[in-house]
This record gives structure tokens, sequence and C-alpha cells, in this order.
């Protein structure tokens, strides 16, 4: 059986802690790289809660539209947010202080959906639909561009960055292709 999907969102909360964490307080000139790094993350993660998680929240939680729509709002000023982060010099001052906003609504966002709508969906799906939440994310993101073998990693890392919208949008054809 796979992984629980909810466990599986949740380990990767705690990576784009890390990533986060490796952006504020790591050294200046890898703060591009790791800020990299958290973009190619919330690129491939977000866009499988969207597309993945927040249709059972939807279809399977009572009440469970005003928890997605209170969910996608907040995922939708971050990148808002983010699109202007991105066209700032990373190793600036003006960087970091404008990441600090940035870092506390993605923080806020993803413990809002560990209080408010993980618990709502392990308490009204199976386990059998859970493992089955985990097998379809997992089968997503490795469709998605931004995780491809190691070795095609330098192409294939190339061709998708670019502003976090974009990614986004690659992200999302690859993993609805990936699901027909
Ligand atoms: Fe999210
Ligand atoms: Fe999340």
């Amino acid at each position: 059986m796979a992984q629980n999907g909810i466990d599986y969102l949740l380990e990767q909360h705690k990576t784009v802690t890390n990533l986060i964490d490796a952006v504020r307080n790591g050294p200046r000139e890898s703060r591009q790289d790791n800020f990299d790094q958290l973009r190619e993350l919330l690129a491939v993660h977000e866009t499988a809660e969207e597309l993945i998680l927040r249709p059972i929240t939807r279809h399977e939680v009572p009440g469970g539209d005003t928890v997605a729509d209170a969910r996608m709002a907040e995922e939708n000023e971050a990148k808002k947010v983010l699109a202007g982060l991105e066209k700032m010099d990373a190793t600036s001052e003006e960087f970091l202080t404008a990441f600090a906003g940035f870092a506390q609504d993605v923080i806020t966002h993803a413990n809002n959906e560990e209080s408010q709508e993980f618990p709502l969906v392990r308490e009204h799906q199976n386990s059998e639909a859970l493992a089955d939440l985990g097998e379809s994310l997992e089968k997503a993101e490795k469709a998605a561009p931004t995780h491809p073998h190691p070795s095609a990693k330098t192409t294939a890392a190339n061709a998708v960055m670019g502003p976090f919208a974009a990614m986004v949008d690659k992200v999302r054809d690859a993993m609805s292709g990936a699901s027909h």
C-alpha cells in the first residue's frame, strides 16, 4: 500500500520549512540556489494539492468548499508575493526583508492546511482512500518536469526554471497529462 497521502504532504511541509530556513540563515552565496529549490518544491507541492487534494476536500468533506476556497486564496496570494521576490537580487538585504514576509505567508498557509484541512480529509477518507491519495500525489510529482532523473537534472531543470508562474503552468500540464 502506498504511503498515506496526508503524511506525504506533511513531510513536504517539513522540507519547505527547512528550505525557508536555508534561504534565511544559510550562506549568502547559496541563497539563490536555496531559493530556487524552494520555488521548485512549491511549484510541485502546491500544484499537486490543487489538482489532487482540493477536489477531495470539496467533494468528500462536509462544508469542504469553504475550506478549499480559503486555502486556494492563500496560495494565490503567496504566488503574487513570490512573483515580486523573483525580480529582486537574492543577495540583497531588500530581498531578505521581502522574503521574511513571503516565508510567513507560506508557513501560515501550511499551518492552516495542517489544522483545518488535513484533519478533515483524514476523518472522512478511509485508509485505502488515503493510500490512493498518496499514490496519486507520488505519480503526479514524478511526472512533474522539476523532478527529473538526477543525470538529466541540469538540462531539465534549466528548461523549467524561470518565473514561478511559468513553472506552475508546466507542472500543471505534466500532472494533468499523467492522470489521463
Ligand atoms: Fe498548499
Ligand atoms: Fe501544503
